[in-house]
């Protein structure tokens, strides 16, 4: 076979190899490989058509920046096109790029900005006369999807820019959502029953490209700007870098992040750190774009095909990796929640060995058709648990397994049951030890009672010795009692026991979220604690009461009225009593006063963008606030979200103040 020959079959197969993923990724949102081979394979076939341009045809994966716009959104054309960017995997690559275009512009030293390359969607801005008039998407770089309606709930897009704009231009920028905007938005769907985003990228996607612009709203989105498309009627810097500190002063969101740097050690040195400092970024990143600073220098480069000569993208080392599951193991939890997980083959993705991941509940096993012994894709989204994205049916043997869930609590051998409407399994056995033990580790965890030093190692040890059978006990340990455990050293039993002192003192709130009442979270123990001024007005509480409290349903009232009725819940709080933890908000209420809200009293109408009610109420009471659920001469605010049901109009005839979403966000310092 000639060479000609051979590198036209492989072309051939490279071409439907990557059509083939593309559709997975794209279309069935379920991905078979990691980024980076899809990248892999799309390099070599690029090198391939370098070799051989005849070979080249229009419909070649290497001929298109993305996906073509689709038929329901109107099309926008980009006058000037939306370029995509050639990858550096290692720093070879970077070195051979770096020399290659100290060759081109006949220069031995040029100066480059760094920026994180955002694992989002790319999106392109039109302003006229400083006001956003279009905003879409790449599309295939030449024509992208008008998503403007969309893009102006984008709390981090001006709609409007004020100073000396151009009467005319487009920016460009990466729309995003933020790590904890996307924990929040699948917890949401887990709640709901939801099929999960698997990673910030396809959320950020699937919430831009929205038919009703009022789902997109409820989706925590940001945009970082990270170029000037065109601009009209004025002159311009002279380098990028001034473009973007001329973009930051018109008002866009430059990230904070880009640096300049000189030479390739330099910008190999910005990497390493970036590398290292990345999991506490609050956006994903999966790279750094390295750009030529000097724009009369871009000009003279141009590009290749859809691809400037003056930037590449220098990848991080992936985050998605493949690995073989093991086994599915079961934890029980706190409220005997039976939670799978996956034992995996131990296996580095982005420079971390994981050997195990979540695996929600028994129907996402299933919607996902994973099973034991399958090869998987693990993902690993900065510090959060790694997640199984799905398996590789194409590399089953036979041999895999379908999972079940137990039939009885691996723990206690009690009866699981799964109650109607509720996605998880659960222990039917109130005194399983699994769940008691959760119970403490909860108690004495960071949100709740924060006790430095009892650690869910120690929660364990003190658990299986006998000494600490529920979060009562805990008060009761003597520091002889925590020297007869192993390697409990007398410095640090003491630590132990002052920090145990020093929780007796924490606020209601925790103390309540503490209990680990069931559906009782964070928010709802604050809300809890602003209404009741003791436990035992708490306790006192009738379902109707509850239930007639802001934000409060049937289900949590019910919960909360339970759970002061059971025998064990009792003797923990009268442990608790006798050993002088503060079971009321006494000392907190005089504090209150200084605090930006105390006096006011708010009243909410409407669905708030920015916030659940409930969060938007726990704010206000963490400021001193107060939350009321009906308008009176008390009230003295009215919030007045998207559309309002009759208080607004009520409150406007009695005269009480009225504020908008923005106005309230300001107040709460939250602009
Ligand atoms: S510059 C020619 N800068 O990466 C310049 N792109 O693979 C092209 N991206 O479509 C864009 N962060 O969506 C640039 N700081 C950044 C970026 C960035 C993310 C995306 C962008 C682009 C893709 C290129």
């Amino acid at each position: 076979m000639d060479d000609l020959t051979r590198s036209r079959e492989r072309i051939n197969s490279l071409r439907d190899t990557l059509n083939y993923h593309n559709h997975r990724y794209y279309v069935l949102n379920a991905p078979e490989i990691s980024d980076e081979e899809y990248d892999r394979l799309l390099a070599e076939l690029k090198d391939l058509e370098r070799q051989h341009p005849e070979l080249i045809t229009p419909d070649s994966p290497t001929q298109r920046v993305g996906r073509a716009p689709a038929e329901v959104f109107g099309v926008v054309e980009h006058p000037v096109p939306l370029l995509s960017l050639a990858n550096a995997f290692t720093l070879d690559d970077l070195r051979a790029w770096w020399k290659r275009t100290a060759e081109l512009v006949g220069a031995t030293q040029f100066t480059t900005v760094c920026e994180p390359k955002i694992d989002g969607l790319a999106v392109a801005l039109t302003y006229v006369d400083g006001l956003l008039v279009t905003g879409a998407t790449r599309g295939d770089g030449f024509r992208g999807e008008d998503i403007t309606k969309n893009l102006r709930t984008v709390r981090s897009i001006p709609l409007s820019v004020l100073k000396n704009a151009p009467p005319r231009f487009e920016v460009r920028g990466e729309v995003f959502l933020p790590k904890e905007g996307f924990k929040v938005l699948n917890e949401r769907r887990a709640a709901q029953g939801l099929p999960l985003f698997a990673n910030p990228r396809n959320a950020a996607a699937g919430s831009v490209r929205q038919l009703d612009p009022s789902v997109t709203a409820e989706r925590p989105l940001d945009i970082f700007i990270y170029a000037l498309g065109w601009a009209e009627g004025v002159p311009l810097p002279d380098t990028h870098w001034e473009i973007m500190d001329w973009l930051r002063s018109l008002g866009f969101k430059v990230n904070p992040l880009i640096t300049r740097s000189r030479t390739l050690e330099e910008t190999q040195e910005i990497y390493d750190q970036w590398i290292q400092q990345r999991a506490e970024w609050p956006f994903e990143a999966d790279g750094m774009v390295v750009k030529i600073d000097s724009l009369r220098m871009q000009d003279e480069l141009g590009s290749v095909g859809r691809e400037p000569r003056w930037a590449v993208a220098y990848k991080f080392p992936a985050v998605q990796g493949t690995t073989r599951l093991r086994e599915i193991g079961i934890n029980v939890g706190r409220t005997g929640s039976l939670n799978p997980y996956a034992i995996l083959e131990p296996v580095k993705v982005g420079g971390v060995v994981i050997s195990h991941a979540a695996l929600h509940n028994e129907e996402d096993i299933r919607r996902k058709d994973i099973r034991i012994g399958d090869t998987v894709i693990v993902q690993r989204a900065g510090d959060v648990i790694p997640e199984i994205i799905g398996p590789i049916p194409s590399l089953r043997t036979g041999e895999e397994r379908v999972f079940h869930m137990p039939t009885s609590c691996p723990v206690c051998g009690f009866g699981v049951v799964k109650p109607e409407g509720e996605a998880v399994h659960r222990c039917t056995n109130a005194a399983c030890p699994a769940q008691a033990l959760e119970r403490i580790k909860h108690f004495t965890g960071r949100d709740a009672m924060d006790i430095d030093g009892v650690g869910e190692k120690l929660c364990e040890t003190l658990f299986h010795a006998g000494l600490v059978k529920d979060a009562g006990d805990l008060y009761r340990l003597t520091k002889e009692d925590l020297l007869q455990l192993e390697r409990m050293a007398e410095r640090s039993a003491s630590n132990v026991i002052s920090s145990i002192e020093r929780s007796k003192e924490r606020p209601f709130s925790r103390l309540i979220f503490g209990l680990g009442i069931p559906h009782v979270g964070q928010e709802y123990a604050e809300l809890l604690a602003q209404r009741y001024t003791s436990i035992n007005e708490l306790a006192a509480a009738s379902t109707e009461e509850l239930t007639s409290l802001p934000s409060i349903g049937p289900k949590i009232a019910e919960s909360v009225h339970a759970f002061f009725r059971q025998q064990r819940n009792l003797e923990i709080l009268d442990k608790l009593r006798n050993a002088g933890v503060r079971l009321d908000r006494q000392r907190e209420k005089a504090s209150n006063a200084g605090q930006p809200l105390a006096g006011l009293t708010f009243v909410f109408t409407g669905r708030l963008n920015r916030f659940a009610r409930p969060e938007a109420e726990a704010r206000v009471t963490q400021l001193g606030g107060k939350v009321a659920q009906d308008l009176s001469r008390r009230v003295s605010h009215v919030v007045v979200g998207d559309e309002p049901g009759a208080k607004a109009e009520r409150a406007r005839e009695l005269g009480v103040a009225l504020m908008n979403e923005a106005e309230f966000l300001r107040l709460l310092g939250e602009d």
